[in-house]
């Protein structure tokens, strides 16, 4: 079992990350957003009392500055725990370096062997919150998914809102879930926060359709099975190299479905923190001396819900 003090702890690493990029908001550079979030996030995991192994890392697809897979990250000593983690620095690069809605800083910790090992490749998804689990089925249309998650939740079909990514690719989807008769939101990037969004009864967003990149998909439902939402994935391997990648990795079966506790099993942390202000979160806010965060930390286990508001007071600040 993790340890729940833990969890307390993993905010501090989302904060440092969105801190620093927050910086780079506006500025058009995505990759230098990125960098900073990345280098500040590996900072912050040194001053934690863990012995992890990065197992997801966003940005290969790019080739991205990142926590590489495999990199040990934490001071740990033989006594402390032996996790996974799963990060994205800077999910959203492009939101941050435009200022636009929902980038934010991710990281999901579980025991080893608990989340799925996925290449940085395409994965299909399907998302929703608490009130539509167990309804969602990733074989059928997405005319078929909105039906049974209006039913779920009791409303016709043209009250739901659906987000999906802005991408020719989506055509299709797009198609459908207009013939439907739900309406859409068309987001630029960031399906990890498009996720989390369909679990916030205010956000107005009841399901994610589409193709988003696979770590995201893993993170996404590691950070579904803490708040009780729902989340299905399969990869898209687009050619014969990406296809040896997943073999390598284990992955025999490419049609494979996986359901959320296949992408993210047993006892899970979540945390996170807003980059800039979005459905979930307020962005970071500088301030004299200082910053304040808004982020979340979250366990699967108890299904606790920290919201965390932090001012830092970083003229205060000890250099590490
Ligand atoms: P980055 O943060 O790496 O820029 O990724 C943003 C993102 O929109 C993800 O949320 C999503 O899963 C993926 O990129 C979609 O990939 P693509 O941009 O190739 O369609």
């Amino acid at each position: 079992m993790m340890d729940r003090n833990l969890a307390l702890e993993i905010v501090r690493v989302t904060e440092a990350a969105a801190l620093r990029s927050g910086r780079a908001m506006g500025r058009g550079d995505r990759r230098h957003a990125d960098q900073l979030a990345v280098d500040a996030m590996r900072k912050a995991f040194d001053q934690i009392n863990i012995r992890g192994t990065v197992v997801i890392g966003a940005g290969e697809r790019q080739d991205a500055p990142m926590l590489y897979m495999g990199e040990k990250v934490g001071r740990g000593g033989p006594d402390d725990p032996e996790v996974e983690i799963a990060v994205d620095p800077l999910e959203g690069t492009n939101l941050c370096a435009l200022g636009l809605p929902n980038a934010i800083s991710v990281v999901a910790l579980a025991e080893k062997g608990c989340f799925l090992s996925a290449p940085d490749i395409y994965m299909e998804k399907v998302a929703v919150g608490p009130r539509s689990k167990g309804v969602i089925d990733l074989t059928k249309s997405p005319t078929e998914n909105l039906r049974a998650i209006a039913d779920a939740k009791g409303v016709y079909v043209e009250d739901l809102t659906a987000m999906i990514l802005d991408r020719e690719r989506h055509a299709a989807i797009i198609e459908d879930v207009r013939r439907a008769g739900a309406r859409i939101k068309l987001i630029r990037d960031g399906d990890i926060a498009a996720a989390l969004a369909t679990c916030k009864e205010d956000s107005g967003v009841d399901v994610l359709f589409g193709t988003g990149g696979a770590p995201e998909g893993v993170i996404a439902a590691a950070a579904l099975r803490c708040v009780g939402g729902d989340f299905q994935g399969r990869l898209l391997p687009r050619n014969e190299e990406e296809r040896e990648r997943c073999q390598k990795m284990g992955i025999a079966d490419m049609e494979r479905i996986y359901k959320i506790d296949e992408l993210a099993a047993g006892d899970v942390l979540f945390g996170a923190t807003g980059v800039t202000s979005g459905d979930f979160f307020k962005g970071v806010r500088y301030t004299k001396g200082g910053a304040v965060t808004h982020s979340v930390v979250m366990r699967s286990e108890s299904g606790t819900i920290r919201w965390v508001e932090t001012e830092h007071h970083l003229d205060r600040q000890r250099p590490h």
